[in-house]
């Protein structure tokens, strides 16, 4: 083989979800008698238990939340208006977007990432130029982007951070969300014309924190249904949620011991506190202007078991944790590092057990110290 990049699927860091989770679709499909949207791979009701789980299917629960929220999202997507999930960073939009469009399309690959340097040709297509030359535009030298590749296959297209890119961008989407059509001028006739087929949706998601909603013309808005992604209420949800992705993303890098459960209550009731500026006894406190969001808190999960198990041999620690954590803390700015320390110093030694006093201890291993 001559390619200079070999590409296998298997040794994909992270396939998409439908690869991921192929049995558990195959086994859904078999299963599924409920009425589906014309152009839809599933049912709503097998999607649902596909996103929220079921036990009795053997189907594992992969969004943490409100199942009502993944109907209205499911309804959304089977309407002629598109979906926009937003909410803050770390929440699980773009997780599941992916799930949605795995559920619904079979295929969760038609994504487009936004972001203040994209253009259209990224979006809806472009040519090839060698062939451009030689021929001229055909269909043959037309390079299909995901909304024209969703929209002639009749498949979900993911849209991340939508208002990451500049307006005028965004509103390449009206006519395929209102009219489910786009015109490709330099095509000759009928060809000029794409139609979206049955199955054809956009789910876009969008930050909080970024530039936000305001970011986008009224005229989108209106052809959007927006959905809010909340972070996880619930300390005990949140903290199975961290130790269930944690050990698997510690057994995918080799680490063959579990995180330790003790430590990684340290780790989301840390988070928990920085992220509300409360403690768990009521005191207030600053809380970090970095994001302190669910997704970040396994991603602090998983490197405090690798330090562990890579360094040290044994589980990640307490110790361990404050040297990840300086890491989170130290994204937006310096005052967060301080603030960080302030809240060891301050707020850890009223509680009981070794691995809080660990943590305190570790203090001075913050940069710095
Ligand atoms: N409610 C939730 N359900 C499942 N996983 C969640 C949830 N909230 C956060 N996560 C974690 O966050 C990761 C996904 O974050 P991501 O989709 O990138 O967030 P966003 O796009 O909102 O910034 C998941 O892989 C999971 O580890
Ligand atoms: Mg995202």
């Amino acid at each position: 083989m001559s390619a200079a990049v070999e590409i296998s699927a298997g040794r994909a860091q992270r396939p998409p979800a439908e690869v991921r989770h192929a049995d558990e679709l195959a086994r859904l499909r078999a299963g599924d008698d409920a009425p589906k949207p014309p152009g839809w791979a599933l049912s709503l009701r097998a999607a649902r238990a596909f996103i929220v789980g079921d036990a009795k299917l053997g189907v594992a629960r992969k969004f943490v939340g409100d199942p009502s929220l993944i109907d209205r999202a499911l309804v959304s997507l089977a309407t002629s208006r598109g979906l926009l999930l937003v909410g803050e960073p770390g929440t699980a939009k773009s997780l599941l977007s992916e799930l949605l469009a795995a559920a619904v399309s079979g295929d969760s690959t038609l994504t487009i990432q936004g972001g203040a340097a994209t253009t259209e040709d990224q979006i809806k297509y472009s040519w090839n130029y060698a062939l451009l030359v030689s021929e001229g535009p055909t269909e043959r030298s037309l390079v299909p982007a995901p909304l024209l590749r969703g929209m002639a296959q009749g498949r979900t297209v993911r849209f991340e951070e939508i208002t990451r890119c500049p307006l005028e961008v965004q509103d390449c989407l009206l006519s395929p969300l209102s009219d489910r059509v786009m015109a490709v001028p330099e095509l000759p006739g009928e060809a000029g014309m794409v139609f979206a087929r049955d199955g054809f949706n956009i789910i876009a998601t969008a930050n909080t924190r970024d530039r936000g909603v305001n970011d986008m013309s009224s005229a989108l808005k209106r052809r959007f249904n927006f959905e809010t992604v909340f972070p996880i209420a619930d300390f005990d949800t949140e903290l199975s949620l961290v130790e269930s992705e944690a050990t698997e993303l510690l057994r995918r890098s080799g680490v063959t011991a579990p995180p330790r459960r003790d430590v990684l209550e340290v780790l989301v009731t840390t988070f928990r506190e920085l992220r509300t500026g409360r403690t768990a006894r009521g005191d207030e406190m600053e809380r970090l202007s970095a994001v302190m969001s669910t997704a970040e808190a396994v991603s602090v999960a998983h490197a405090v078991g690798l330090r562990g198990w890579f360094l040290n041999g044994a589980p990640g620690s307490a110790a361990d944790l404050v040297s990840c954590l300086a890491g989170t803390a130290a994204k937006d700015n310096a005052e967060d590092l301080a603030k960080l320390r302030r809240y060891l110093e301050q707020h850890t030694a009223w509680r009981t057990g070794q691995q809080w006093r660990d943590l305190r201890d570790a203090r001075r291993e913050l940069p710095g110290g």
